[in-house]
């Protein structure tokens, strides 16, 4: 069977292509960064229309890229929420249109659903690995941070941030101070080069809670910014003192820290057997190395996404869609509607 995924939720268009052992056939991930990059964050009707213009040929490349006809589709899997409403209603229209005209069945595919069983999967061609249940899931992007355990039938949520999300907070702090957007790449190479212990920040807890919080570590960073009088005019991240190097150093690692004490505490408290990290925010190479060596300190796997699956794109999608499809019970093409907010686990 050959499964067609398609990501519109945010600001990337993508179409993938898998077989029915979810082996990555293509993912083809048009961005629009640069649509967005002058606003310093993604806006919704741009986003929306462009997802118009960019999906045919995304579509045309992903089947080309593997080798496979539209008529060889045997499922569809889009992305039904949560996300911009305007921006999820291009990719699943289309998806519901191609499930229709063929008379094959459509799964509306919940987003960070897709994130969480991305790291299973591997690099084109190569099937994924085994999925042995239950497994506990860290879910870290630009907009939420989630921590579930992941049944068989079910995905359990046991900590989700009550503010922004870590790679919200990376974005905000990058366009303060003037390295631009996205902020995740930009801060991850500049604090490779820095001091994480320079400046140590407070993590935020939310009283007799898990949930997560990061909003005081943003505003205690943009205090530190406003009093070194960096205003947003564009900054050269390859040539920043190291003051500030150390800086960004620093407030990367109480992220880092924040994420992965949390893991720390839930297993603890119900033992985890397998962490599988995923999001944007999972292609950061300090928060990779770290939960990499706790997991070995306790005897965990910890499963790392491929770098090209942990943000958005259509072969999570498409893998969560077909492992699904599997579990049974998709619902009518009609009744697959697009939905803004859908927390995990409902
Ligand atoms: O998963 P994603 O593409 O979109 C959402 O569903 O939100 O995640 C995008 C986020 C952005 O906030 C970006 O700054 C962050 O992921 N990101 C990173 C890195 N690469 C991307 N954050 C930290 N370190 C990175 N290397
Ligand atoms: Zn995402």
């Amino acid at each position: 069977m050959i499964v067609l995924g398609i990501e519109t939720s945010c600001d990337e268009t993508s179409v993938a292509v898998l077989d029915g052992e979810g082996r990555v056939l293509s993912n083809v991930i048009s961005s629009q960064l640069l649509a967005h990059a002058r606003y310093g964050g993604v806006v919704p009707e741009v986003a929306a229309r462009a997802h118009l213009e960019n999906l045919p040929a995304a579509l045309e490349e992903a089947l080309t890229a593997a080798d496979v006809r539209l008529e060889d589709a045997g499922l569809v899997a889009a992305t039904a929420g949560p996300g911009l409403i305007g921006a999820l209603l291009v990719g699943l229209s289309a998806g519901k249109a191609l499930a229709w005209a063929r008379g094959i069945p459509l799964v509306g595919v919940n987003h960070l659903e897709g994130h969480l069983f991305s790291a299973f999967l591997r690099p084109s061609g190569e099937a994924p690995l085994p999925i042995a249940y239950p497994f506990h899931g860290l879910v870290v992007s630009g907009g939420h941070a989630e921590l579930v355990r992941v049944e068989k039938d079910r995905v359990v949520p046991l900590a989700r941030t009550r503010d922004d999300a870590p790679g919200e907070a990376f974005d905000k702090i990058a366009r303060r101070a003037g390295l631009g957007y996205p902020g995740g790449p930009v801060i991850d190479r500049i604090a490779s080069r820095g001091r994480g212990d320079r400046f140590p920040f407070p993590v935020g807890r939310v009283d007799g809670s898990r949930d997560f919080s990061f909003s005081g570590l943003k505003t205690a960073m943009l205090r530190e910014l406003q009093k070194r009088r960096i205003d947003g005019s564009p900054l050269d991240p390859e040539n920043l003192d190291s003051e500030l190097t150390d800086l960004l150093a620093s407030f990367q690692r109480a992220i880092v820290t924040a994420l992965v004490s949390r893991v720390d505490e839930v297993h603890a408290a119900e033992g985890i057997r397998a962490l599988a990290l995923s999001g944007g925010v999972a292609a950061n190479t300090e928060l990779r190395a770290t939960l990499s060596a706790w997991g070995a300190e306790h005897g965990v796997p910890v499963r790392l996404p491929e770098r090209s699956y942990t943000t958005d794109n259509a072969a999570m999608i498409a893998w969560a869609g077909l492992l699904r499809h599997r579990r049974g019970a998709v619902p009518p093409v009609a009744e697959v509607q697009a939905r803004s907010r859908w927390p995990l686990g409902s």
